[in-house]
């Protein structure tokens, strides 16, 4: 039942060897035992040159057809790093770049915040969801936060905490019904 549904991991920082796009690497593996189709996208690949000094409504070929990676998922899981005590602000322009309004109807997003520090991007993703509300998205609400990821987070094993690993086993697992079951219904 899962088998066709497409399930978009967003490696939400541009910084080379981040932890965010390792999780991304744990994250495939598990979604694909869950039966669906899970395909990471990582915002270091986003063509920021091309929407430099501000070209908001420009039909720029390369932006669209990354944004399409993203939109046009069944789900997307957001892997949010901490900067600054908020998101990174690649993610930001990504975000300003989507088509509006209808990027992020009624699509299930899901939020995975992980930070060198001991708050594991509660901020980071808080501060995500309340854009993501703003733009009518589907949240999901099991979020899942790794605090220390620099010490807490094996790619091989996942979180060295088990309650928050097991947080994390149960958002990949209802988080992939959910986006079956959701997206089986054709919207009105
Ligand atoms: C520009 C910048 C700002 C950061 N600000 C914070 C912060 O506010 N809080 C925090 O816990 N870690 C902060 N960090 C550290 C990241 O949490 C750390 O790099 C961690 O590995 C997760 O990010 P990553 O996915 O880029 O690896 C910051 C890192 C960068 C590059």
């Amino acid at each position: 039942m899962n088998s066709m549904k497409r399930i978009v991991l967003l490696s939400a920082t541009d910084r080379p060897s981040s932890k965010a796009l390792e999780i991304a690497g744990y994250l495939k593996k598990k979604f694909e035992q869950t039966g669906t189709s899970p395909e990471i996208v990582s915002l270091e690949e986003y063509p920021l040159e091309l929407v430099a000094g501000g070209r908001y409504g420009a039909d720029i070929p390369e932006v669209a057809a990354f944004n399409e990676r993203v939109i046009n998922a069944d789900g997307v899981v957001f892997i949010v790093p901490e900067y600054n005590g908020s998101f990174p602000g690649i993610l930001k322009m990504f975000i300003d770049y989507l088509p509006f309004p209808e990027a992020f109807q009624n699509l299930p997003l899901a939020f995975v915040g992980e930070a060198a520090g001991a708050f594991g991007a509660l901020r980071a993703v808080e501060h995500l969801q309340q854009i993501c509300g703003y733009r009518n998205a589907l949240m999901f609400p099991e979020r899942v936060f790794i605090q220390r990821v620099n010490q807490n987070f094996d790619k091989d094993s996942g979180i060295a905490d088990a309650k928050a690993n097991e947080f994390l086993d149960s958002m990949i697992r209802n988080f992939s019904d959910f986006v079956s079951e959701y997206r089986h219904t054709e919207l009105v």
